[in-house]
């Protein structure tokens, strides 16, 4: 057993805790009033940023995400903010140009960002040299993450062997990254034994409650040298979302590895939260389909902000009924496509092109853009190699790359500029503008028409919970 000392927490119920659970729509006048009290419980960190926190507050919520951070570095003087970042991705779902990368890394530790957590869904490392190295150049916390998954060519030695080039390559630290709720306690303890013992940066475990297992799977994982672990308060916590905190807190009370962290804060925490819970419950925006114990998951190999986007998207087709039909066309295809883990944005598109084998009644009847760009290699490599007869029927008798994806991209952030013109308010717009063209458009003529007066009525906004 790996020496026992304080286990540190990172509280994630400002990003993944919402995006989970409640489809990414808490608003930042939900957040802000208790960032006050977030900031004196002791967290390693706050995850609050990126992820799909960025496109919804454009899209859903009508807000501009680069206020959001400033808010939470004006609000969190003493505790690390951290960000989720889909490396290569960025917080959008195709590559980008490396300058894009590099001057979004640039703009989100200049807005306040601590801790850039950079993952790839398909762990090509090629794809988070760029993300890496910018955040080295700027001055902030490189965490890579490792995109766990379970499948065949998921062994120790592929996890060991990746943490290793990740230490290599430079990161500060390194998360496993358990989307899906798939790490089961004493695997993790293993896995957690075998990375620790070959590399040397502090390493954090992050995982969902999905399959049940969470809890359980921390306390080994903490037990086997773990230093970090990610909790979300508990009335965003479990289901598709994290353990409780205040579980995690009272666990390892008294015991060698005592959080530290103040209980009594935590219940004042919680006392805020438990609100917006109950609301979310009654608009239906958090849905009793995700709040169980869905042990699925285990089989399916779906995570949390996958299953609860194949909800919404059977809901607007009026195809509720087919959502167990998709759910084992998911791994279909996810074996056509060389066996990536599901996490953003693979899961995107391998959930959404189930949602269309399933719809259309034949398999690959309509392939999406990004179902071409996969099977084109423009994501990155697989761990095995892609179906060739569906590769086949999706591409035709286009040639697949196999290098960098990124290495064929021209600079992109000239065009760019030129494109959002009189529309630019602030530096960061190009940004917005880089990642989701159209909805930030949106954004910035919704901005305008509310500042000239002409404020759209509050109905126009689609958002399900009110602030408090
Ligand atoms: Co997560």
């Amino acid at each position: 057993m790996a020496e026992a000392k304080p286990v540190k927490i990172t509280e994630t119920v400002l990003r993944d805790a919402h995006q989970s659970l409640i489809a990414t729509r808490m608003s930042t006048d939900q957040m802000t009033p208790i960032m006050d009290k977030m900031d004196q419980v002791g967290y390693h960190a706050v995850e609050c940023w990126g992820g799909a926190t960025f496109d919804t507050a454009l899209r859903f919520l009508k807000e501009d995400p680069w206020d959001r951070l400033r808010q939470f570095r004006d609000g969190f003087k003493h505790t690390k903010l951290q960000m989720l970042f889909r490396g290569q991705n960025i917080l959008g779902y195709r590559h980008y140009a490396d300058d894009v990368v590099e001057y979004f890394v640039q703009k989100s530790i200049a807005n306040g960002i601590d801790i850039i957590r950079i993952f790839d869904a398909l762990n090509d490392v090629r794809n988070l040299q760029t993300a890496v190295n910018a955040t080295k150049k700027e001055g902030g916390h490189v965490q890579t993450a490792i995109s766990y998954t379970l499948g065949e060519p998921y062994t120790t030695e592929y996890y060991v062997d990746l943490a290793k080039k990740m230490e290599d390559m430079g990161a500060d630290s390194i998360c496993i990254k358990d989307m899906a709720g798939l790490l089961v306690p004493y695997y993790a303890g293993e896995l957690v034994s075998a990375i620790k013992e070959n590399v040397h940066v502090p390493l954090e475990l992050h995982t969902h409650c999905t399959s049940g297992v969470a809890e359980m799977t921390y306390m080994r994982a903490v037990e086997a040298g773990c230093d970090i672990i990610d909790t979300a308060i508990s009335p965003f916590a479990q289901g598709t979302s994290q353990p409780a905190t205040e579980v995690q807190v009272a666990t390892y009370k008294g015991t060698p590895y005592d959080t530290g962290l103040d209980e009594d804060l935590l219940n004042e925490i919680t006392e805020y939260f438990r609100p917006l819970r109950e609301e979310a419950l009654e608009s239906g925006l958090m849905s009793t389909k995700i709040l169980g114990v869905d042990i699925n998951t285990l089989r399916y190999q779906v995570p949390g902000g996958m299953l609860s986007n194949l909800v919404s998207q059977l809901k607007d087709q009026h195809a509720e009924d087919k959502f167990y039909d998709v759910l084992e066309e998911v791994p279909r295809v996810r074996a056509d496509m060389g066996t990536p883990p599901l996490v953003t944005p693979s899961s995107q598109i391998v959930g959404t092109q189930a949602v269309f084998n399933v719809l259309m009644g034949e398999r690959y009847k309509i392939a999406t853009k990004e179902t071409k760009a996969m099977f084109a290699g423009e994501y990155g490599q697989t761990v095995l190699p892609f179906n060739k007869e569906v590769q086949k029927k999706v591409i035709g008798d286009k040639e697949p790359i196999t290098c960098r994806p990124a290495d064929l991209l021209e600079p992109e952030l000239p065009k760019l500029e030129a494109e959002l013109g009189e529309w630019k308010e602030q530096d960061e717009d190009v940004l917005s503008y880089a990642l989701f063209p159209q909805v930030a458009m949106d954004f910035f003529k919704h901005r305008k028409a509310l500042r000239e007066g002409n404020a759209p009525v509050s109905g126009d906004v689609e958002c399900s919970v009110q602030p408090v």
